[in-house]
Order: structure tokens, then sequence, then C-alpha cells
């Protein structure tokens, strides 16, 4: 596993062996203290985030490595006109791995080009987000106990929201996976998506209006935030802001196994007073993504041989 950039640079066999050794270091964190001792993670984040980066952060503390890094454009060279291939080249001399967020799409394959370490795509603009997909197939997995024969609801910015495109990406991989795409006709899944992925594979999906119509039929519904950077115009951004907010009284006409998973940070499309439902699990999700985190550096860096034998 040289790099990774899009959740398609998994194979299916290394999705499943990531997701069991993610699982494995749940049951048993103590056991994998060590097995990054040495070990440098860096964090190369050109665009703002919270729990991509400090669960990155931590899933390398949890296993024995150090972490060095910059958290925004403004405090590294960037600021400067460095590009990405200079930085990264940089960077190889001073850790073993690197996790880059960048607002442009593309930018963390381009490093990846010129890169003698490890490259992991945390977000490139619009475009990719594979170790959200990690962490929310790690999350499906855990809350149902499989990822195939499901509905699943995407509802919000499907035409800007990254997780969603990577999510998609990765789960037309399983047999009898369904999705409702609930978004406003502006902020629908990209073309590509459609004929590229959902058509070419033969997989189930149609586009609604509203939530309220589909929520007794989903398995999972997947929320996510009206992407307001990516917007050329704050008009359109206040306009479909609001487009969709789920609310105690939608989950009422969901079913008892549906869970509601959210990439975050929320904004306002679910109330607080979901939180409290037995069914939201987005904070649960936050915390999974430090065990898929762990499972893929230590994949990464081909370090399996140091996990100690039980
Ligand atoms: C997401 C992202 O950065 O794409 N956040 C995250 O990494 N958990 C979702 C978002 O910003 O809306």
């Amino acid at each position: 596993m040289k790099h990774l950039i899009s959740p398609m640079d998994l194979t299916p066999e290394e999705l499943s062996e990531l997701l069991s050794l993610a699982q494995d270091i749940m049951k048993d964190p103590e056991r994998y203290r060590h097995v990054c001792d040495g070990k440098k993670l860096a964090t190369c984040f050109y665009e703002p985030s919270t729990r991509t980066r400090l669960s990155f952060e931590s899933a390398m503390l949890n296993l024995g490595g150090s972490v060095l890094g910059f958290q925004s454009a403004d405090s590294s060279s960037a600021a400067k006109g460095e590009s990405v291939s200079d930085t990264i080249q940089i960077i190889s001399y001073y850790a073993d791995i690197c996790a880059m967020r960048h607002p442009k799409e593309g930018a963390p394959y381009v490093a990846s080009k010129h890169s003698r370490i490890p490259v992991i795509n945390a977000g490139d603009g619009g475009h990719n987000h594979p170790t959200q997909t990690l962490t929310d197939l790690l999350t499906i997995l855990e809350l149902k106990g499989r990822l195939s024969d499901m509905t699943i609801g995407l509802c919000g910015d499907l035409k800007f929201g990254r997780t969603v495109h990577s999510l998609i990406n990765a789960m037309v991989r399983y047999e009898g996976i369904k999705f409702i795409l609930i978004s406003p006709e502006e902020l629908c899944i990209p073309a590509y998506l459609k004929e590229e992925v959902l058509d070419a594979r033969g997989i189930p999906y149609k586009e609604v209006r509203s939530l309220d119509e589909v929520m007794p039929d989903l398995d999972i519904l997947y929320m996510t935030r009206v992407q307001r950077e990516r917007f050329f115009n704050e008009e359109d951004y206040i306009r479909l802001k609001n487009s969709f907010i789920l609310t105690p009284e939608k989950m009422k006409l969901a079913r008892d196994d549906m869970f509601v998973l959210h990439p975050l940070p929320r904004v306002n499309e679910i109330s607080v007073e979901v939180d409290n439902d037995p069914r939201a699990a987005y904070f649960r999700q936050a915390g999974f993504g430090v065990y898929a985190r762990m499972a893929l550096i230590i994949l990464m860096l081909g370090l399996k041989d140091r996990i100690p034998q039980v």
C-alpha cells in the first residue's frame, strides 16, 4: 500500500483486512501501543479540520509514534508561494508518512507523485475523503454487523460533499446496496458519479427532494452539511443551507434499527434534540475514526510484524 488518494486505491481484500485490524485494535488497544515506536506522522493541513487531523494524531500517538505538522496554509510556506510538490519533498526527510488535506482537488495526488513517503489524502476539495470513508465503513460494520444488503440515504450537499463521493465509491463494491439521494436539485451528486459509478455498475438509486417520504426505507441515513466554502456566492448558500433539518419528528418515521451518521461538523442539519436518540451514531462514528486510522497507519507503514502475538 503506497499512497491512499482515493478509496479505490484499496482492493476489497485490503479494505477488509484494514477493517478487521481496526476491530481487533478496538478490542485490545494495549497490544498496539508500541507498533509505531520511532515513527513520525506529518499532518499537512491546508484547510480547517478538527476530527480528521486530531484523530490522525491520536491514532499515531496511540501506536507509540510521534506527530508533527501544520494546521493551516497560513502557517506553512504555502503562504510564501511554495508548491505542494516542493513541500512534500522536504517533509519526506522529516517524517515516515504524511496525511494531507488541501482545498484543491488532486493536490494530495500531486504530492504523492513527488513523495518518498506514503501520502494519505485527508480530504481534497470537493473530491474525495478516503479516511472518512474508512471511518464510515467501520461504523456501519460495528453498528449493523455487515456492509452488504443495505439501503443508504445520503442527504444534504451531495454535490460538494467529498465524504459522500468517497462513500459511494466504496459502498458500490458490496452486494445488495441501494442508495437514496436526498438533496435539492442544485446540490445533487456530480454526473460522473452517476454515470461512471452508479449506472456503470447497475447500482439501484433514486433521487428525492424530501426526507420524510424515504425515512421508513433506510438502514443508514448519512447526513451532511451544506459546504459553504465551496459555493461561488453567499446568496446561494443562504438559500440552500436549511434545505434539510433532521428533527425528532422525522426520526419517528424511521425504523428502530436505522442509524444516523454524519461526518461532522454539524451546522444545523441535525437538531440537537436528535443527539439523545440511541440511533444517533455520529459522535460514536468520530470515535471509530481513530481506530480506522490506526489500522491504516500500521498497514501503510508495513508494521504488521511488530504487532505482538497473543
Ligand atoms: C468532512 C470534510 O472535511 O469533508 N469533515 C470531516 O473530515 N469529518 C465533512 C465536512 O466538512 O462537512
